[in-house]
């Protein structure tokens, strides 16, 4: 495992020690515990992904309930520091009660909201795949029938409600008082949304979602990763600290091998620490 350390200036009273942790994909997580104690973070950050994306083996029962160590994971999270956390796409299914859940942890869910906390405004964007989905189901129910939690079949085209939900939350946003802080699980809504993330006054974005790009090489003096969903080939935001005009994006690599049977190579697993000094 990894640990990256970014030292960071932000218009701050005081310094914040934060730590980014995405995509655990519902795995064991004794390593990054054990990395949390020894760095004492101030802040927490999850970028997504707590879990992998099928519905529940037995439809009367919760995905998160379901989920051997997501739970558990953000308890220890929200015992260790103050922890915040927004949806990933993989959480496309979660409904009410599983977000319940969720928020019983002690970790704050930011779905589509943000928080004041020590001068900053933490938000947490809500990926399309999420809104997708809710449109789907909020159209399966009908008043006096029992509606499934988790119904399936097509999903439909997606309107344009649910993009305008997310505009309206980052128009919102942009406008809370302190340094903005936005977890996005997508790194590559930095540049592809409408408008881009990185014309939004942001001061930092944190990502996680591509994996590194699963297999990393040197090419033409830069490592590069291979492959990101949303990306495609030799994507551009598969980790590090990237520079917009308005504001930072910084991208996890994550905390899992991956949740498809390819592993990854010259890529470790990362924790992201974020030092902001006045
Ligand atoms: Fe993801």
């Amino acid at each position: 495992m990894k640990e990256t350390l970014y030292r960071l200036g932000a218009d701050i009273a005081a310094p914040i020690n934060a730590a980014l942790l995405t995509d655990l994909h519902d795995r064991p997580f004794d390593s990054i515990l054990a990395s949390l104690e020894q760095n004492e973070p101030d802040l927490i950050l999850i970028a997504g992904d707590l879990i992998v994306g099928r519905p529940p083996l037995d439809e009367d029962s919760l995905k998160m309930a379901e989920a051997k160590h997501a739970l558990s994971f953000l308890r220890a999270c929200a015992r260790q520091a103050d922890t915040f956390v927004s949806l990933g796409n993989h959480e496309w299914m979660l409904c009410e009660e599983d977000l319940a859940l969720i928020r019983q942890t002690g970790a704050v869910l930011l779905d589509d909201e943000w928080q004041p906390w020590r001068g900053l405004a933490i938000g947490g964007l809500t990926p399309e795949r999420v809104r997708h989905y809710r449109a789907f189901r909020a159209e399966q129910r009908t008043p006096g029938t029992g509606a499934c939690r988790y119904p399936q079949g097509d999903w439909g085209r997606p309107d344009t409600d649910h993009r305008r939900s997310a505009q309206d939350f980052l128009d919102r946003f942009e406008q809370a008082p302190g340094y903005k802080l936005l977890l996005c699980h997508h790194p590559e809504y930095w540049t592809q949304k409408n408008p881009p993330l990185r014309d939004r006054r942001i001061d930092l974005t944190v990502s996680g979602h591509a994996h590194g790009g699963q297999w990393r090489f040197y090419w033409r003096g830069f490592w590069r990763g291979v492959f990101a969903p949303g990306q495609g080939l030799f994507p551009q935001y598969t980790e590090g600290l990237h520079e917009g005009p308005m504001g930072r994006l910084i991208v996890s690599r994550g905390l899992s091998n991956t949740c498809a049977p390819i592993p990854r190579f010259m890529n470790p697993r990362e924790i992201v620490y974020i030092r902001l000094e006045p």
